[in-house]
């Protein structure tokens, strides 16, 4: 029996292989559940069908839009009744936000990230809680940049400390309806959403330096850690944020 056997689990933001929700999506599978997929538009579509094929569960969603997020939810409902757990694995902020100074940064740059990579968070934690029937578990995504100055991370590390003080109002609000939130602070790993992130490789460098092997983290270890908080053996973990960056954070 596998610690996740009979769970329906929605994974949000599979772009290519290298996404931290496909190692997410392979630790949950691995572990016995059944995964509604989303994805944002059909260039992604196109991507996530090479790795899953085209008759594995998808829904669109676009979490720019109320409607969007509402249809998507409407569409899960319809076809799997209820879930038990959500991955929000989705942040975006435009390159001039991700680059030099932080009073450079515009008020709609700022507010599109926040959009995005925070807000976002609460829009699909809306629909999802109610069809999390039997309790659940939604895990998010984020960076120690939220609570450091990391060089030209600006904008997104603005973006995660309001997520970060999401997870916990939102766990605080679930917790009674027996559904847990928490988020993963992953360290730095070559993504596509990393490379918008001017000089990344200077981020990934410092997190594979600051490891005990000099090897960053991997998408496999966020995910297993991702598969562990879905699951029932992570009940006494409530509006957590959970480092699974190999150390670098202790540094
Ligand atoms: N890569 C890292 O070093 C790192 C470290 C810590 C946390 N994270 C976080 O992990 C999460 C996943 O990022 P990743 O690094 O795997 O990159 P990625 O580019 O593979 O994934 C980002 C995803 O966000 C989705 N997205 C963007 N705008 C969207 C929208 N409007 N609607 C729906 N989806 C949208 C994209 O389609 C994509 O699938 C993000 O929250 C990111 O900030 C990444």
């Amino acid at each position: 029996m596998s610690i996740l056997t009979g769970k329906k689990i929605i994974v949000t933001g599979v772009a290519n292989k290298k996404s931290i929700a496909w190692g997410c999506a392979k630790a949950i599978a691995d572990q016995g559940a059944e995964i509604i997929y989303t994805y944002q538009n059909d260039r992604m579509k196109k991507n996530l069908v090479k790795l899953i094929g085209e008759n594995a569960p998808m829904v669109e969603l676009d979490v720019a839009s109320d409607e969007k997020i509402e249809a998507a939810f409407a569409s899960i409902k319809e076809t799997f009744g209820s879930i038990d757990g959500l991955v929000h694995s989705i942040a975006f902020a435009n390159k001039e936000e991700l680059s030099g100074n932080v009073t450079a940064i515009t008020r709609d740059g700022f507010q599109l990230a926040q959009d995005i990579s925070a807000y976002s968070l609460l829009a699909v934690s809306k629909y999802a809680a109610p069809l999390m029937t039997d309790g659940g578990s939604i895990v998010t995504m984020t960076y120690m940049g939220s609570e450091r100055s990391i060089p030209n991370y600006n904008m997104m590390g603005i973006a995660k400390a309001a997520l970060e003080a999401e997870v916990r109002y939102l766990a605080t609000e679930l917790a009674p309806q027996n559904i847990r939130v928490n988020a993963i602070s992953a360290g730095a790993i070559k993504t596509l959403a990393v490379t918008g992130v001017k000089d990344y490789q200077s981020l990934l460098n410092l997190s594979a330096e600051r490891t005990p092997d000099k090897v960053g983290v991997t998408i496999e270890e966020v995910g297993n850690s991702c598969a562990f908080l879905l699951s029932p053996l992570a009940t006494g973990i409530i509006g957590d944020i959970i480092y699974v960056d190999k150390g670098v954070h202790l540094s």
